[in-house]
């Protein structure tokens, strides 16, 4: 996590410019910030706590053609000034933004302090100027000595580096994002994500692990970091625009994004039919499939458990990424691992990659971000398409994520135009569904519970992982304590905890399991709950009604959207941002 952003070039605003376009990366942390400008053979710095969005740019319009900028997201050490970046060297002339962690950052300190470095800071950050600085006593090249200290590192980061003699940027990368934004007459923009810059250029040059750029501004050197050696790159041209990066007229993000569902869900399906049935086949002749992914992308693959099981009669395996590492005794060279991830840039899920390249096994990406690592470093990728997703709270990447299961999951069964059209009919249900008056009656719901402190989710077959998705979607963005059971669940432990008043929601299909999950509510009810029905048909077991569409076995992706509404209008309603809840970044580099 930690967003992090550079430019060198002919630009004279370097300051300003950095500081702007970092708030676009703002989504990747947002405890601290800081920037660091070159000016006259000088380094100037600014760092402050709190988020950036509220700093004005302006203030560092002074001339300067180079300035790297970072908003963090705390690992080591707590939200303060001191441990905010830049960190620099005691004389200040090398200025270091960094993204991931240093992992035997303690040796190189303890190394270092015997040198006599002074540490100012709690971070592991803070030894990369320090450790350059060293370097910088065995080669002239400011470049050589930032390979150096690199090849000494241990962990996932992903850093900016400049010092206050050369015109040069240095970037390097193992294991957390970088893109290279390219722009002939402005200069090098390097960042952790694409928006940072898109600003001034739509093209872009990816690095990858292992791998580091030098640049003046003028011209661009992509090496690997070990060996020295050029990796040739190709130029890239992004397809999707800033607007669509952007809030609009929306308050948040996240309303932005859950409205955008009206299209994203269509994109999603829209898929290359040859590609869907290439997919299945690797599916049908796999040795055992598995799907992995973290939190919400998790829960979708929980679901297609189910979809897979249900509409083409086939058995795969879910475990959260962050497990799969224990599950390498399973995995054979003719075993298919199918990955989900919105960013694309998830530590454990790359983990959990690794571990299935080094059994042999085939790696299948559904991810959002296109030119991401996961996609990028996978055997088959395919992109839902749903466009930037900014709202920490993930929303239409899951419904996306969702219909693309679905979608391989019909192809299996040899009914891939029965899926197609059943998803595009429950898109367009979607669609009628966000309309002034459902968003009313779901934000006189979110007034009615807002107060409470505890509230329970439940759900049969699909709608079970919908129930966990749910509860995600709540604690995240309101810091309600909820929790999502399987209904039948229920009466082994969770019921213990309901009490007079206990607001608790069903999500319901019309399916076979609709009679069960709708005694599982009347339980609750007979024990004082307050239930809330999310289904396509009244019932008594009901003290509220959120009619859904009756989407057959598309529900999942019909039940989750009020529950996102709702979970958007209770952290509003709670005076909290649903864009920016506590602890949380967007993306999650971190092991
Ligand atoms: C959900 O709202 C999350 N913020 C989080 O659980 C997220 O889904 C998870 O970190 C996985 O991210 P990814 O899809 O980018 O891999």
């Amino acid at each position: 996590m930690c967003g992090i952003f550079g430019y060198v070039g002919s630009r004279i605003n370097a300051g300003q410019m950095v500081i702007d376009g970092i708030k676009h990366l703002e989504y990747r942390g947002y405890d601290s910030w800081g920037v660091a400008c070159k000016k006259d053979n000088e380094i100037s710095v600014a760092k402050e706590i709190g988020k950036i969005s509220g700093v004005n740019g302006e203030d560092f319009a002074f001339h300067s053609s180079q300035a790297i900028a970072h908003t963090r997201w705390a690992t080591h050490g707590g939200v303060t000034e001191l441990n905010a970046h830049p960190h620099l060297n005691e004389e200040g002339t090398i200025a270091v933004v960094h993204n991931g962690i240093i992992e035997n950052y303690t040796e190189l300190r303890d190394e270092l302090k015997k040198k006599g470095h002074i540490f100012l800071s709690e971070t592991d950050s803070e030894i990369i100027p320090h450790l350059i600085e060293e370097e910088l006593t065995n080669t002239q090249d400011f470049a050589s000595a930032v390979r150096r200290a690199c090849q000494r590192f241990e962990g996932r980061y992903a850093l900016l580096a400049m010092d206050s003699t050369s015109q040069t940027l240095v970037a390097a990368r193992t294991g957390s994002p970088l893109i290279v934004g390219v722009s002939p007459q402005d200069g090098y923009f390097i960042a952790s994500d694409i928006p940072a810059f898109m600003d001034y250029t739509r093209t872009v040059q990816y690095l990858d692990d292992g791998e580091m750029v030098v640049t003046d501004g003028k011209s661009i050197l992509f090496t690997d970091i070990e060996t020295g050696e050029e990796r040739p790159k190709r130029e890239i041209e992004i397809t999707w625009t800033i607007e669509q990066a952007q809030k609009g007229d929306f308050e948040h993000y996240m309303l932005k994004e859950i409205m955008e569902q009206k299209d994203s869900i269509a994109r999603a399906v829209n898929q290359d039919e040859d590609q869907i049935l290439t997919l299945a086949n690797a599916i049908r002749n796999a040795r055992g499939t598995f799907l992995v992914g973290c939190g919400t992308a998790g829960k979708a693959c929980m679901a297609s458990e189910y979809f897979f099981s249900v509409i083409a009669d086939h058995h795969v395996n879910f475990a959260p990424a962050s497990e799969f590492k224990l599950y390498h005794h399973f995995l054979q060279p003719e075993s298919l691992l199918i990955v989900v991830s919105q960013s694309g840039e998830t530590a454990d899920v790359l983990e959990a990659m690794k571990v299935a390249k080094s059994k042999g096994a085939k790696v299948l990406a559904i991810v959002n971000v296109e030119g991401s690592t996961i996609e990028r470093e996978a055997d088959y990728s395919l992109l839902i398409n749903a466009g930037p997703e900014r709202a920490v709270a993930s929303t239409k990447a899951l419904t996306g994520q969702l219909a693309v299961l679905m979608l391989i999951a019909y192809a299996m069964a040899d009914k891939l135009k029965d899926g197609k059209t059943l998803l595009l009919e429950t898109a367009a249900m979607i669609n009628d569904m966000l309309n002034p008056r459902y968003i009313q009656r779901i934000q006189d719901i979110a007034e009615l519970i807002k107060e409470k402190e505890d509230l329970y989710i439940i759900g049969k077959s699909w709608n079970y992982p919908m129930a966990l998705e749910s509860a995600i979607k709540i604690q995240e963005v309101s810091y309600i304590h909820a929790e999502g059971f399987a209904g039948g669940e229920l009466k082994h432990g969770p019921i213990a905890l309901i009490e007079e008043g206990t607001p608790c929601i069903a999500l319901v299909g019309n399916d076979e399991v609709t009679t069960d999950i709708l005694s599982n509510t009347i339980e609750l009810k007979a024990r004082g709950a307050h239930t809330i029905g999310v289904a396509p048909e009244r019932s008594e077991a009901f003290d509220e009604w959120l009619k859904v569409p009756d989407a057959g076995t598309a529900q999942a992706l019909v039940n989750i959207i009020p529950i996102q509404i709702l979970s958007y209008f209770l952290a509003v309603k709670r005076g909290k941002n649903p864009d920016m809840p506590r602890n949380l970044a967007k993306s999650v580099t971190v092991k």
